[in-house]
């Protein structure tokens, strides 16, 4: 049975309510985080719970629970839940007020915290040794993409662009440059340096993006954190997709057309051994 967090209650999540007056359903007035568990062990927590507080005072929210809560929650859910390996889906609105109302609703209403889990499947084997294929778009999202939020309209139709075009994921151009993917951060490869943009008000700040930057760091790896023109993804010799759910993928066409030789690229590869040798030691570690 799929356990699922309402308000201070665990139940089955096929019994969890809330009410349609929330501004979450009404208005996409919340905030979201998806925190991947292995062998029952959440990875990066901290990370999570962070850039979960960080959304909620930009919204000038007060965040209903303090880390250690939040923690003690997720660690809860990840117990009541049947799967070794677990994706974790953390939910926070400005809560259901008596009336629709575009400004916030005063302190009676108190935010509507929801949590659910889902099994994590490992990262497909046939996607790993092929790699998956990208479309680009224009990045039609508003200026706070640092913003984890439930708003999440924009995003899922650019996800839907790449199904659409029978691809894994959608590659975003703003004004010329690369931002991100629908649901992903995106890397490139060229001449044997690894590059993504800086984060900034235009992208996710992704939690597995610092952890490719800190592997490229303890590794050695040359990498330049800057902008990235359109015309330089087109030319580069590999293309990465990371989210805590689909770690490190190689991206092998990009508009149909081969990303470097078509195939994943041996920097890739590399990546992914780090990020798996890093994982299976964080979790050793305790998480
Ligand atoms: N999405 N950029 C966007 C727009 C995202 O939605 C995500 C993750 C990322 C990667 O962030 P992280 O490494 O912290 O997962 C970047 C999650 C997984 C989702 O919405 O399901």
């Amino acid at each position: 049975m799929n356990t699922a967090f309402v308000n201070g209650a665990y139940l089955p999540l096929a019994e969890a309510r809330v009410s349609p007056m929330d501004r979450g359903f009404l208005f996409g007035d919340g905030a979201y985080e998806v925190i991947p568990v292995y062998s029952r062990r959440p990875f990066r927590i901290d990370e999570h719970i962070a850039r979960l507080a960080a959304t909620l005072a930009a919204m000038r929210m007060d965040n209903p629970h303090p880390a250690a809560e939040w923690k003690a929650i997720v660690a809860e859910l990840v117990a009541r839940n049947p799967w070794e390996d677990q994706s974790v889906y953390l939910q926070v609105t400005r809560g259901a007020d008596v009336k629709r109302n575009h400004a916030f609703p005063g302190p009676e209403v108190k935010p509507t915290v929801f949590l659910m889990s889902e099994p994590l499947p490992a990262p497909d084997a046939e996607q790993l040794a092929r790699g998956v294929a990208a479309v680009s778009a224009a990045d039609i999202r508003w200026l706070r993409c640092d913003l984890k939020t439930v708003s999440m309209l924009a995003n899922c139709l650019l996800r839907q662009h790449a199904i659409d075009h029978g691809c894994a994921e959608t590659v975003l151009f703003r004004d010329g440059f690369l931002t991100e993917g629908a649901a992903s951060s995106i890397f490139v490869v060229r001449d044997g340096v690894l590059r993504v943009p800086p984060k900034s008000h235009l992208m996710l700040p992704g939690i597995t993006y610092d952890v490719v930057l800190e592997l490229a760091r303890t590794h050695g790896l040359h990498h330049v954190v800057g902008e990235v023109l359109e015309a330089e993804v087109r030319a580069a010799d590999e293309l990465w997709m990371t989210s805590s759910t689909k770690e490190v993928l190689p991206i092998t066409t990009l508009d149909g057309r081969p990303v470097g030789s078509g195939s994943p690229g041996p920097v890739a590869r590399q990546m992914h051994g780090w990020y798996q040798d890093f994982k299976r030691t964080v979790m050793r570690n305790g998480g």
